[in-house]
Formats: C-alpha cells, sequence, structure tokens
C-alpha cells in the first residue's frame, strides 16, 4: 500500500516518527511537508534527532493567515496526491496542514486516517477545533488515543473505522526517553537541579493573541518564586515583542530558543511542575509524572485532570499562583495506552495488504 502523509507542525513530526518506523516496516510512505514551521529548532532539529525519513515534498507555505496558509498547503497537495495516486492520506492531530490534507485527500476520493482523532474541547473559538472537527468528518479511518475521543466521535454521529489504539504520543515518550537521559546536557548547561525548577511554554492562540491574557499570563510568571525556564515559541516571542514586555523583568527567568525532542524530555521530567498551554506537553507531563497547571479554561486531554495531575488555571493570576502551590499525589494512569499505538495502526493496514 501507499501512504502520502501530510505532516507540518513541531508536534507532528514527533508524533509521525513512531508511526512512520512502524509503517515503512512493510508500505511505501512519501512524506509532504507543508512548510508550516520551518526555522531549524522548529522542524529540521525533530527529522534529524528522531532519525525522520526527509520529506520526498517540500511545500514551504511558510507563516500566514488561516485562510491564506490552508488555501496555499491545498493546492500543492491536491496536485501531489494526482501526480503520486496514493492509497491513503494520514494526518496528524489539529494543525492546518492536518486539514489541508485531509481536504485535498477527501475531494479527489482518497481514504483519509487521522490519527489523534476524536480529541474536542468543545471551543469553537480555537482554530484547532474547527481543523480537528473538520477532519475527522471527512476522515475514513479514525485512530483514536483515549476512550474519551471514541465517545466524541459516537456523539457526532461519526460511525466508521474507530479505533482506540492509543497515545501515538506516548510511544514516542516510551521509545525516547530513555535515548534522552544519555544524549542531553541541557540541565547542565542551563545550570538546573532536578527539581529544581518550573518549566513553561506558551504559544496557543488565545493566550498570546489576547494582550490581556498574555499580560496576565507574565505577571503570574514574575510572582512565581524560584527558577522558571522557558524554551519560547517564536509566535510568543514576536507577540511579546511586538506589545513591549521585557522578560529581563521578571525574576529567575531562563529564557531559551526552542529545544529539539530530547531536550525537551529531560526538562520536562527533571521539572517540579510544568506550566504550558501546549496540547502535547499536557500529556506528556502526565506520562512522565510531572504535575502540571494548564494555561487554559478547557483541555481536550480531560483525564489528565484527575486527582490534580493536570490543573486547568485559564489566565487568573491567583489561580495560577495556587496551583503552582498546590502538592498533589496523582496516581497516574494508563489512559493513554501501552506504547504500542504505532504498532497497532500499522498492524491495522498490514491485514489490508
Ligand atoms: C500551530 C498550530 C497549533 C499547534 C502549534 C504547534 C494551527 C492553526 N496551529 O500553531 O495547533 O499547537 O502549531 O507548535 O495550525 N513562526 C516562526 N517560525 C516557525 C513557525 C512559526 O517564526 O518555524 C511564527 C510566525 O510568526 C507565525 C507564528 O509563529 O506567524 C505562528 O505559527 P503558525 O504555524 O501559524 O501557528 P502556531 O502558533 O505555531
Ligand atoms: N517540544 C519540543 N521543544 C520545545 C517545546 C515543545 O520538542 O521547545 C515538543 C513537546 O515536547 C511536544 C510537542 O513539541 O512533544 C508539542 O508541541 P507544541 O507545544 O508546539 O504543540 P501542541 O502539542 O500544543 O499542538
Amino acid at each position: 500500500m501507499k501512504f502520502l502523509t501530510v505532516i507540518g507542525a513541531r508536534p507532528q513530526f514527533i508524533k509521525a516518527a513512531p508511526v512512520s518506523r512502524e509503517l515503512r516496516k512493510t508500505h511505501e510512505e512519501i512524506y509532504v511537508h507543508t512548510g508550516q514551521h520551518y526555522d531549524k529548532n522548529m522542524s529540521d532539529i525533530f527529522f534529524e534527532e528522531l532519525k525522520i525519513p526527509k520529506p520526498d515534498y517540500h511545500l514551504n507555505v511558510g507563516s500566514s493567515s488561516h485562510g491564506k496558509q490552508t488555501a496555499n498547503m491545498l493546492e500543492e497537495i491536491e496536485k501531489i496526491i494526482i501526480e503520486e495516486k496514493p492509497d491513503y492520506l494520514l494526518v496528524y492531530g489539529d494543525t492546518n496542514s492536518t486539514l489541508a490534507g485531509a481536504l485535498a485527500a477527501a475531494k479527489l476520493h482518497i481514504p483519509v486516517i487521522h490519527v489523534e482523532a476524536g480529541l474536542r474541547s468543545f471551543n469553537k473559538k480555537m482554530p484547532e477545533e474547527i481543523n480537528r472537527i473538520m477532519t475527522d468528518h471527512i476522515s475514513e479511518y479514525l485512530f483514536c488515543p483515549t476512550h474519551t475521543a471514541v465517545k466524541n466521535l459516537e456523539n457526532e454521529n461519526i460511525t466508521r473505522n474507530i479505533l482506540n489504539v492509543g497515545d501515538v504520543m506516548c510511544d514516542a515518550v516510551l521509545y525516547n526517553s530513555t535515548l534522552s537521559e544519555g544524549k542531553t546536557s541541557i540541565s547542565d548547561k542551563l545550570g538546573l537541579e532536578r527539581k529544581g525548577y518550573y518549566l513553561i511554554t506558551v504559544h496557543r492562540a488565545e493566550n498570546t493573541d489576547e494582550p490581556e491574557n498574555i499580560r496576565n499570563i507574565i505577571e503570574a510568571f514574575s510572582k512565581i518564586e524560584g527558577k522558571k525556564v522557558w524554551p519560547i515559541h517564536p509566535r510568543t516571542r514576536n507577540v511579546l515583542s511586538n506589545i513591549g514586555i521585557d522578560l529581563n523583568s521578571v525574576s529567575d527567568l531562563i529564557v531559551i530558543d526552542p529545544v529539539g525532542y530530547l531536550d525537551i524530555l529531560a526538562l520536562e521530567s527533571n521539572a517540579k511542575k510544568i506550566i504550558t498551554d501546549s496540547g502535547g506537553i499536557q500529556k506528556e507531563a502526565y506520562f512522565l509524572q510531572v504535575p502540571c497547571v494548564t494555561l487554559r479554561e478547557q483541555t481536550e486531554w480531560i483525564e489528565t485532570l484527575e486527582d490534580n495531575a493536570n490543573i486547568l488555571v485559564g489566565t487568573d493570576v491567583d489561580k495560577i499562583l495556587s496551583a503552582i502551590k498546590l502538592e498533589v499525589a496523582p496516581s497516574y494512569k494508563d489512559y493513554f495506552g501501552d506504547g504500542k499505538a504505532s504498532v497497532k495502526i500499522a498492524e491495522y493496514f498490514n491485514k489490508e495488504v
């Protein structure tokens, strides 16, 4: 079978790595990199360190408005599908690259495989919510990471080929966390002690694009005592510079460029708590059993909320500070599978060979 896989943003490289490793044992896979993320440390670094095969096509779409970016991808992916005639088109998650890939294929009657199907925040103001609803509704094969995701699809009357295989990000963490211990020296470089700092990431549009929200978040950071490490997403760096917020005014804050996957795993597992609005990092915090504070009002990953393993605080300064101080002792469960999601996805299609 021939798979055409469309990826383009940081979390998609990480999700694709374990699935491609399994899929390519039996099948042909062609990669289209849309170029949604393009800085070296948002893209190339993952291909190098996770040994992801080089993209066969690179669309170089870069950054622009949602409509323009998605339309540029759509136009180019359509041409590639016509040229390559794949049996399936594979997409991950909920970015504009996901939607463009799924839409181009569905219109050409190529069955769409959606990995990380069925997630919902029930907040349609999030661009990701629109992308994932649209993608799920035009997909033929829907691989869900959790039981909740299956239920969400059933509630929308989606009934075709839904499989709960577990989370491919869990596969990635299990595969790479031992590698990470031997291969990264980021903690030494930054002078960090184990469990001696908070790890921060912020990039969600609802936080960065609302000046009041980002100001509240920075105010909270300035009131958190102790060392904080922040690998800053380019979107957030740009916003802070545009609205004139200087992070030098926040004491004990180490701001660094985005890091590779092995470094972030090391930073996550050694942190005393993680403060984030990332979808992927909420889950990684759970897999690595590090308490998480999420700068959002909702989460798609509701399992992580059990026992306060993850606490939703939005952008309210007092809520952020109370959640940071709260002592928690969650009993972490295997809601996200056993690290074999990629094997299960590949095996599903092996039966169809
Ligand atoms: C995108 C996804 C989001 C995902 C995130 C992962 C959509 C709608 N959003 O958000 O779901 O959580 O990726 O990180 O698809 N930029 C650079 N260099 C880069 C990439 C981006 O400077 O390599 C800057 C540009 O100023 C750009 C901004 O970041 O305008 C936002 O990038 P974009 O890909 O549009 O959205 P993300 O916030 O990265
Ligand atoms: N990540 C990374 N380096 C960083 C920050 C994040 O490798 O500096 C990884 C992170 O561990 C996770 C993925 O990128 O696997 C999450 O991506 P992001 O937070 O950008 O997007 P989201 O998951 O919210 O869509």
